[in-house]
């Protein structure tokens, strides 16, 4: 059963949406409104709008909007009903009953699952069929200590160990499939996913065993590790391993590593905040997880080269989710877990108080491959390093990393300034270009919309602006009858929708949809949905209208004083029919 209108309502002004969003990015306010930058896109510049009054919010850029319940959808990667039940939650309202979360049975089913699995190959581990595990973890240097407080475990050889275990205990094979702990061979049979591997249980911030990573016993596996594969309580994209751990640190800063051992090892030498991904390049939305325990990322990924290119995607990436980034290099060591075995924790807590800012990071990797004892090399560097700098809009860290690049250049940092400078207000002129072009674009959902929009021109997507707006708020007909004449409508069908509605305002009749059909035919009423449907994703701004209007005056301006000849049909008919209305006025 849906919820019902009343329920939504309390929801809705029980959670705020300035103060929901704020509570995930930092908004900044803007006259009634705030602003803040895209959590669903990457940007540099703000242009996610929160309105207050409307409880709402529209990026500009990529066209995500709704209400606060859209927003919860789209950050925590909910349902409808999810995403309710969640924002109740945080409100502290009762859910009604009949709005029971249909999913929410099964997911418990497949924790439990997870649970009992982790159970189970922990009692291996510390038996004796799991001695080749232990040792192999003993060996690596974890501590009785930490082997528990992981609750790391042992997957036997063995094709069925954990079925039969499983299923002994009442589980089924589908539910054990679902789980992703069995696979299935192509000949129909299933068996284990994980054999022959030291099990990390995956638990998520609120202490639920979500899935697994299997780090293989073989020689030559063809794998190294194993992750679970992605199921109902397992996202992968928005999972970080150890955040159990970290999000209780009284450190500022999370340490973001790239693989297991790194975080536990880190984890035994007193570094409790330490993350990874998992198996993949960070995502936004861990990114945007991150955000919520800490104000500064430490970066510490693998010293090899895939490490590096993978540190820039993440500087990238916490910079969009507004977390600062700093990046910690080390050599003597590949990883963070090789460099506390042969280093010490005080050996890598100087590296941390050593990391830099991703700035700096990214100006040392711009000289690499340069031989900066050439002139063709120091020009080719300060042109790549003018442009990083024009994004640096803190002006003292500005002036700090443009005196390093001077003494690298062998350059003033004064004329450095000046070409950074010249380089922002060039930056800055075409962010506004396309923040106005971004303006008159309807976002598009759904894949019908797509095609409409897709087929539409510049004027004709102002031409249905400009008649939705006379729908939303009649009010602005005058700021559009001040610029345009009806003639400046390019296509007939427009022009004669906007004629009518026009009149009808000015004789106050109603714009009801259910009441215009005394002008309107039906298929026009169905496009006329259509038209404010598709324009009502979109705040109705007098700058939006001011946009469209700006179109068709151009588009006007462009035909008039052409010679026929450079005319195309559409000019020449549109032209006759314009003196045919002049000559009829007289
Ligand atoms: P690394 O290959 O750097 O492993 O992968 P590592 O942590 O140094 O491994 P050890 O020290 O040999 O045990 C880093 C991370 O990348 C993912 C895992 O999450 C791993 O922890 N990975 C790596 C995979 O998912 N699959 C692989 O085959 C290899
Ligand atoms: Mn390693």
């Amino acid at each position: 059963m849906p919820f019902t209108d009343d329920f939504l309502e309390r929801i809705k002004d029980s959670n705020d949406i300035t103060s929901v969003v704020s509570s995930y990015v930092s908004t900044k306010r803007a006259g009634h409104d705030s602003v803040c930058l895209c959590p669903f896109h990457s940007e540099k510049t703000p242009s996610c709008h929160i309105y207050s009054d409307t409880q709402s919010f529209y990026c500009f850029g990529c066209g995500a909007g709704g209400s606060v319940i859209q927003f919860i959808m789209l950050m925590e990667h909910l349902d409808f009903q999810e995403s309710v039940r969640f924002l109740a939650q945080r409100a502290g309202i009762a859910m009604p009953e009949d709005s029971y979360d249909r999913t929410a049975d099964t997911k418990q089913r497949l924790l439990e699952i997870n649970r009992e699995a982790a159970r189970f190959y922990r009692d291996i581990l510390i038996s004796e069929k799991g001695a080749e595990g232990w040792n192999y973890l003993r060996g690596r240097g974890l501590s009785e200590n930490t082997i528990r407080k992981y609750g790391l475990g042992y997957a036997p050889d063995d094709w069925s160990t954990l079925k039969d275990h499983m299923t002994a205990k009442g589980y089924g094979e589908q539910e054990l499939l679902d789980a992703a702990l069995l696979s299935r061979s192509q000949k129909g049979n299933t068996y284990d996913k994980f054999r022959h591997r030291v099990m990390f249980p995956i638990i998520d911030r609120r202490g639920n065993i979500i899935a697994f990573g299997g780090r293989t016993l073989e020689p030559d596996a063809p794998a190294k590790y194993l992750n679970s594969d992605e199921t109902l309580v397992f996202h992968k994209r928005s999972s970080l391993f150890s955040l159990n751990f970290a999000k209780n640190t009284k450190e500022k800063y999370l340490i973001l590593c790239e693989g297991y051992m790194d975080v536990i090892s880190l984890n035994q030498a007193g570094f409790d905040s330490a993350v990874a991904t998992l198996g993949t390049a960070i995502t936004p939305e861990q990114a945007r997880l991150m955000r919520q325990y800490c104000e500064e990322v430490v970066i510490s990924y693998d010293s090899d080269g895939a490490g590096q290119k993978a540190t820039m995607k993440a500087i990238n990436l916490l910079a969009d989710a507004g977390v600062e980034a700093r990046v910690l290099q080390m050599s003597g060591a590949k990883d963070p877990d090789e460099y506390i075995q042969k280093y010490g924790a005080d050996g890598f807590r100087m590296l941390i108080q050593q990391s830099g800012g991703a700035i700096s990071f990214e100006l040392q990797k711009l000289s690499q491959g340069l031989d900066m004892d050439t002139p063709e090399g120091r020009a080719s560097y300060l042109k790549k390093a003018v442009d990083l700098l024009a994004d640096v809009d803190n002006r003292i860290d500005r002036l700090v990393y443009v005196s390093d690049t001077a003494k690298l250049c062998g350059m003033s940092s004064a004329e450095i300034e000046k070409a950074v400078d010249e380089r922002r207000r060039f930056k800055s002129y075409n962010a506004k270009k396309q923040e106005r072009r971004d303006l008159i674009n309807p976002p598009v959902r759904s894949s019908r919309n797509d095609m409409n929009a897709l087929s539409q021109t510049a004027e004709q997507k102002a031409e249905r602006g400009i008649i939705a707006f006379m729908f939303h708020s009649p009010d602005m007909l005058s700021r559009v009858e001040d610029k345009l004449a009806p003639e400046d409508f390019p296509t007939e069908s427009y022009r004669n929708m906007y004629n009518i509605v026009a009149n009808r305002i000015k004789n106050g009749s109603s714009l009801d949809l259910s009441s215009i059909g005394d002008e309107f035919s039906a298929q026009d009423v169905g496009r006329i949905t259509g038209i404010i449907n598709e324009n009502n994703l979109l705040p109705y701004q007098k700058e939006r209208l001011n946009e469209y209007i700006r179109v068709l005056e151009k588009h006007r301006d462009r035909y008039r004083g052409k010679k026929p000849e450079e005319m195309t049909n559409d000019d020449l008919l549109q032209q006759m029919e314009k003196l045919r209305r002049e000559k009829s006025k007289k």
